[in-house]
């Protein structure tokens, strides 16, 4: 099923794909740390930067040619619109292979990475 989430202040046409109820309610359990979030910072800039941006905000260098852009995540408005559950499906499972080139890190990162990563692409909005 595919379900469009609210698009203020993203002008792009988006099928995003909405995690099922259970991961829309759970809690991030990782400790959103200062030490964890250096970590993780090397790990986006080394595996999400080219697409989402160093700073988040969806314009990195590999988006030139892309009809779906990943999201601006400096737009705080945007950001807590979305639960941290259904940011974390999304990076384990991808978004629509169909569309977008946002494929899954299940087999690459770990739960406790993936989670992290929740707590750094929220840090943009602060
Ligand atoms: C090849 C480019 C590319 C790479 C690399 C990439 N992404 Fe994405 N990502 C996208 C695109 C494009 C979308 C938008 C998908 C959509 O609109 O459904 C997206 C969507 C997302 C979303 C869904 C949020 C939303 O907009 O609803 C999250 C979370 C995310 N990416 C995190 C990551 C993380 C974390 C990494 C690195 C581990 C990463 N991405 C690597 C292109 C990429």
């Amino acid at each position: 099923m595919l379900v469009l989430w609210p698009l203020a202040g993203d002008a792009t046409d988006r099928k995003t794909p909405t995690a099922p109820e259970e991961f829309l309610t759970m809690a991030n359990p990782v400790a959103p740390t200062a030490e964890m979030l250096k970590e993780t910072a090397t790990l986006y800039d080394n595996r999400c930067s080219k697409c989402h941006g160093s700073n988040g905000d969806g314009k990195g260098s590999a988006t030139k040619d892309m009809d779906v852009k990943p999201r601006n995540y400096t737009a705080k408005a945007l950001m807590e619109t979305i639960p941290d559950g259904q940011l974390f499906w999304i990076i384990c499972y991808g978004s629509d292979p169909d569309v977008t080139e946002m494929k899954g890190y299940k087999k690459k990162l770990s739960e406790e990475q993936m989670w992290s990563l929740v707590h750094y692409i929220r840090s943009f909005a602060r």
